[in-house]
């Protein structure tokens, strides 16, 4: 979880590894720290809170302010809480060994004991600073270099981990590892920087290395090598990053969350780019044309996914059944991992994930191949570890997504399933016809999430004047039921206003206890084959003296009647509405946590990527 950031090269070290913090803050943590070396040892700065906090005992440190070599770390905590003592770097007894660490290291009980019973004493409750300790006793028990200790106790730990250490005694070398947790290298003129997200690197370089689980790499001011854990040298491609510095930053809005959000229509765009080509009227995805043939034979899917990538998977089962005719279940990725699921040999699952490092979908994700299915992602992130993972994938391409509410992924990801849902379908049963008029309104959808979020001052006002109610309902059915669900999970996770989803017909089996007067009810209904249904659910939710807000049809004006506040989005087909039902929902929950007060880029609590279990 969270940020690593390391540095070996001619410059000052805590400048670089504060602004790699700096950059990799949108992932969410509650502690910071780094280690520089100096003049024949190492020196420590951590702090719980901001990273501002850190830079001020930088500040008073001229020998940490000297170094050219270090590493950094932005902690969430897992064990221990999140204070100074608890924050990375970790140190051995010697103190000459530093350590960073993402992840969680699942033995350390025993091997904590183990060193306690032979002299260690321990400066922190994490498991972290077992492993820095096992290193440091490798070290002492006669390993060769830093990387030998480094890989004698990584063969001791079970869990997951992305690793940076240095050591006094060897000042001119990092060591970094990845299991279950992100590490590239970045290869500058003459440094290296290394870090568990590209965003921490991209101001240095754009050429990086990947290294994959189970690897680690040993980097000095004039080299690189890469080898397995088990010390197999392993040769590598230096790749381009392809994000540049402009697309992460906030591009003129407050938040990077309402960036993310009038993004959209562009990214869509991008998602769609070569894909849905009007003029020979195909769905072209690169990325599954090696398992086309296999994809055909599926007589099954499983969509696995966590949070919000997980409402997109409801809303592609309703896709993958509709235009594919293809039997789909959704299952919650932690959930998937310890079920026994049945997989059999014609089943195919897809793992839906902005991240690509999400701890649970990646599970999952690797409980299916174990079972012989064939392993799909629809990822954001290139090269993550979902990505590099399955056996045939197609990307969002919505750009970084720092937010940590999930926006534009959700839409790009609702994007691919309908295209990867037209390919199948055109292959099974969709006439060509069909399959023009779906293509066609699919490359309209980006101008009309321009008229929805064109209504954005109309939705501030909204959000503004219920603000304050504590308990809200969002209710859809059919291909926005997902929509509702989505809805309620923005609201809660950025403004803490406790919300609720619901298919809008279980209202009456039990939550219709919930509503009194004033309580906003938010009705996704746009034209549909359950438009009159609903009408029903909403007269439910007026008789209890509800505040009805809908996002219905532009066009309809009879709705009007029985809603206090009425949100319109443009027409399209049923399949393709929750690409633009959700945009209001989005932006009724970023300006309520606006009004409130909130940190929406950084809610209470959350993180972006949640690489542990
Ligand atoms: C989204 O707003 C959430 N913060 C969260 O539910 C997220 O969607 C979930 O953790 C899955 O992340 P992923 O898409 O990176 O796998
Ligand atoms: N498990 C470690 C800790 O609690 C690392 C957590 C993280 O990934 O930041 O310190």
């Amino acid at each position: 979880m969270c940020g690593i950031v390391g540095y070996i090269g001619p410059k000052r070290a805590c400048d670089v590894l504060i602004e790699g913090l700096k950059r990799l803050e949108y992932r969410g943590y509650d502690s910071a720290g780094v280690c520089v070396y100096h003049a024949g040892r190492l020196h420590i700065a951590k702090s719980p809170g901001r990273i501002s906090e850190l830079e001020k005992k930088i500040a008073e440190d001229p020998a940490i302010q000297c170094g050219t070599v270090g590493i950094g770390h932005t902690r969430w905590a897992t064990h221990g809480e999140p204070n100074e003592a608890n924050a990375h770097p970790h140190c051995d007894l010697s103190g000459r060994i530093a350590l960073v660490h993402n992840g969680i290291i699942e033995n350390y009980a025993p091997l904590k004991r183990f060193l306690s019973d032979h002299g260690h004493v321990f400066r922190s409750e994490t498991d972290t600073e077992v492993l820095a300790q096992l290193i440091g006793r490798f070290c002492q028990d006669g390993a060769e270099t830093l990387e030998d200790a480094v890989r004698a106790a990584l063969s001791e730990v079970g869990g997951t981990y992305g690793i940076a250490v240095m050591s006094a005694s060897e000042p001119d070398k990092l060591v970094v590892a990845r299991k279950g947790s992100p590490l590239i290298v970045g290869v500058g003129s003459g440094e290296y920087i290394v870090a568990s997200d590209a965003s921490a690197i991209l101001e240095h370089t754009t050429n990086v290395v990947y290294l994959n689980d189970n690897e680690m790499a040993v980097v000095t001011r004039d080299s690189l090598r890469t080898m397995t854990l088990d010390n197999v040298p392993v040769s590598k491609e230096v790749e381009q990053i392809e994000w540049s510095l402009e697309q992460i930053a906030k591009g003129g809005h407050e938040h990077f969350m309402l960036k993310e959000i009038f993004e959209q229509p562009e990214v869509v765009k991008m998602c769609m780019r070569g894909r849905v080509d009007l003029r020979d009227m195909r769905i072209q995805l690169g990325g599954l044309e090696s398992v086309t043939g296999a994809l055909l034979r599926t007589k099954r899917l499983i969509l696995t996914a966590c949070g919000t990538a997980w409402h997109a998977a409801l809303v592609g089962d309703y896709l993958f059944e509709d235009l594919a005719r293809i039997p789909t279940e959704v299952q919650y990725a932690s959930e998937f991992r310890y079920r026994n699921p049945i997989v059999e040999d014609d089943t195919t699952v897809i793992a839906i994930s902005q991240s690509g490092e999400t701890a649970d979908t990646l599970a999952a994700l690797r409980e299916a191949k174990e079972k012989g299915a064939l392993a799909l992602g629809i990822v954001n992130v290139v090269g993550s570890t979902i990505a590099r993972e399955t056996d045939a994938g197609v990307y969002l391409h919505a750009g970084p997504e720092i937010g940590v509410a999930s926006t534009k992924a959700f839409t790009c990801q609702l994007v691919v399933e309908t295209m990867v849902a037209l390919l199948l379908g055109r292959k099974r049963l969709l006439s060509q016809p069909v399959m023009e008029q779906y293509l066609r309104e699919l490359a309209a959808i980006p101008d009309k999430m321009q008229r929805v979020l064109d209504k954005a001052e109309e939705i501030r006002k909204i959000a503004e004047d219920y603000v304050d109610r504590d308990n809200w309902l969002f209710l859809g059915r059919g291909y926005n039921y997902p929509i509702a669900l989505e809805g309620a999970l923005k609201l809660k996770e950025i403004s803490y206003i406790h919300a609720e989803g619901l298919p809008a017909a279980e209202m009456k089996h039990g939550p219709i206890a919930l509503i009194h007067e004033g309580m906003p009810a938010v009705f996704v209904t746009p034209q549909g084959p359950t438009y009159d249904k609903i009408l029903g659910n909403i007269e439910e939710v007026r008789a209890r003296r509800g505040k009805i807000i809908a996002v219905a049809s532009e066009g309809d004006e009879g709705i009007r009647s029985c809603c206090d506040r009425v949100i319109t989005v443009p027409d399209c087909p049923v399949a393709l509405q929750p690409m633009l039902t959700v945009i209001p929902l989005q932006l009724l929950a970023y300006y309520a946590a606006v009004a409130r007060g909130c940190n929406v880029d950084k809610p209470r609590n959350l993180a972006k990527s949640v690489t542990v279990e």
